[in-house]
């Protein structure tokens, strides 16, 4: 295990110095306290910073890093800290590099269609910015209206658009990175092609802040779609439901741009959450499925096809939402179950896996089996059309602490197996973090961990940026 100096009164005078004293925390449990930990229920991915520091500028972003990697002490940056794989959790203490200061949109270069912002600018906003310019950022994660840009780049965060639009990644044009030795970076640019060198670009984008800080960020807009319809379809079970998906990619002959899935738990939940009703009533399950484009004739015909599509694979009830209002409505109830079932269920991992999209009724199936075998709930809900589910493992309300605690690991690895054995991983869009570091074996080899411990080790020799995330270091 790695050790690291304390960040003592003389460091956190260097840092004030730094960043200004207004913009530190140090030796003051309350204001740290939020710094030490993510969405993540529990007091499990927990752990308090020594200090934070609220940099406004790249230089100031590069003086703590070279100043941390001089004296050995850990990094850890944190946009908005809406994970949930405890990537912004400083499971070392340390330093926390927080980049709220930094949420200025830069630059609209509407000559090249892109934008350029400041890791801190919250994802939603973005958008906001470019309607009534007639642009479109594709990224949606479900947290949209919280979570940063700058995490969105480093988990390469997914969401509800990805089935038409692809990942956060396919997005990203351009990096300036604060690198472990508090080097200042230039990676890609205002380019939609670019070989020049290794593709730094998707390595760093998803790399879970292990690597280095964002500072800047060129993203690709592209022509905002006028309209977007959602059809709601109800099932009687999830089996049925769920295989609608795949039929529903591969034989609609549409391509919608979300397939959203929803089980009995997850859309109940929401809906209690929020206080909200849905026509529900022997509904098992639900596909959220829109389509986005400029021509309404055309895509009312795309709704009306996937309505009897979905109807001929067994839905008992198919609503479509034609209304702006009706389809915030839905999309709400889908963006709130996480933070419902966080609620609710306090005693529960949320899973992240991803499988072939083909593989994904089997795999919720088999998680069903599981959950009989081992006397607990595995309600999924998730971004189906991408092959990524969201498994809420929970525990009954009779189990104590210690049997929940005993069993997790064990129940995970069988789960993940199942993951593995359908040639999937175990985050599709969330990260590893901490969260899942001792499961990467479950579904990578050894051989490729050694290759992603051979660039931590390249890049940031002292591992002191974010250490204790992905990956260990050693192997057992
Ligand atoms: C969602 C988040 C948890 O899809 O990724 O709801
Ligand atoms: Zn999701």
């Amino acid at each position: 295990m790695d050790t690291y100096s304390p960040v003592t009164a003389e460091i956190a005078a260097l840092l004030e110095e730094i960043c200004g004293a207004n913009h530190v925390i140090f030796r003051d449990e309350e204001r740290l306290e939020p710094y030490s930990h993510d969405e993540i229920p529990g007091k499990h991915y927990r752990h308090m910073p020594e200090i934070v520091v609220r940099p406004s500028t790249t230089e100031e972003v590069s003086r703590i890093v070279a100043l941390a990697n001089e004296r050995h002490i850990p990094v850890t940056p944190r946009g908005a800290g809406s994970g949930l794989s405890g990537g912004a959790v400083p499971v070392f203490g340390g330093i926390v590099v927080a980049t709220d200061r930094m949420n200025k949109i830069l630059e609209l270069d509407k000559e090249n269609m892109m934008i350029v912002v400041q890791p801190g600018v919250v994802a939603n906003d973005i958008n906001e910015f470019l309607k009534p310019h007639g642009l479109f950022y594709a990224g949606y994660p479900m947290s949209m209206e919280t979570c940063y840009i700058g995490g969105n780049v480093a988990e390469n965060a997914g969401g509800g658009k990805a089935v038409k639009y692809g990942v956060t990644g396919r997005y990203v044009l351009g990096l300036e990175v604060v690198m472990p030795s508090g080097q200042i970076l230039e990676v890609g640019g205002k380019l939609l092609k670019d070989v020049t060198g290794y593709n730094l670009l998707p390595l760093l984008t998803g790399s879970e802040g292990t690597l280095g800080i964002f500072t800047k960020i060129i993203l690709k807009v592209i022509p905002r779609p006028k309209y977007q319809f959602d059809l709601l379809a109800l099932f009687k079970d999830s089996r049925t439901a769920i295989n609608a998906v795949p039929a529903t990619l591969t034989g609609s002959g549409i391509t919608p741009t979300s397939i959203e899935y929803m089980d009995a738990d997850s859309f109940k939940a929401a809906c209690r959450y929020l206080n909200e009703t849905l026509p529900y009533d022997e509904c098992g399950a639900m596909l959220l499925v829109s389509v986005d484009g400029n021509d309404p004739e055309q895509m009312m015909d795309d709704i009306e096809l996937l309505g009897d599509f979905l109807e001929k694979q067994g839905a008992f009830n198919v609503y479509v939402a034609d209304t702006q209002a009706n389809s915030e409505r839905i999309w709400k109830i889908r963006r709130s179950v996480a933070e419902a079932f966080s609620l609710y269920f306090p005693r529960q991992s949320g899973e992240d896996v991803v499988v072939p999209p083909a593989a994904i009724a089997d795999v919720v199936e088999e998680f069903q089996t599981l959950a009989e075998k081992y006397g607990v709930a595995i309600p999924c809900y998730g971004h189906a059309g991408d092959g990524n589910l969201h498994s809420r493992v929970s525990a009954p309300d009779s189990w104590s602490d210690e049997q929940w605690e005993q069993t997790l690991p064990k129940l995970l690895e069988e789960l993940y197996g199942v993951v593995a054995r359908r040639g999937g991983r175990i985050s599709g869009e969330h990260g590893i973090g901490c969260k899942r570091l001792k499961y990467m074996p479950c579904v990578v080899s050894e051989a490729f961990i050694d290759v992603l411990r051979a660039i931590k080790a390249a890049l940031d020799p002292n591992n002191i940026m974010n250490p204790g995330k992905i990956f260990a270091m050693t192997a057992k």
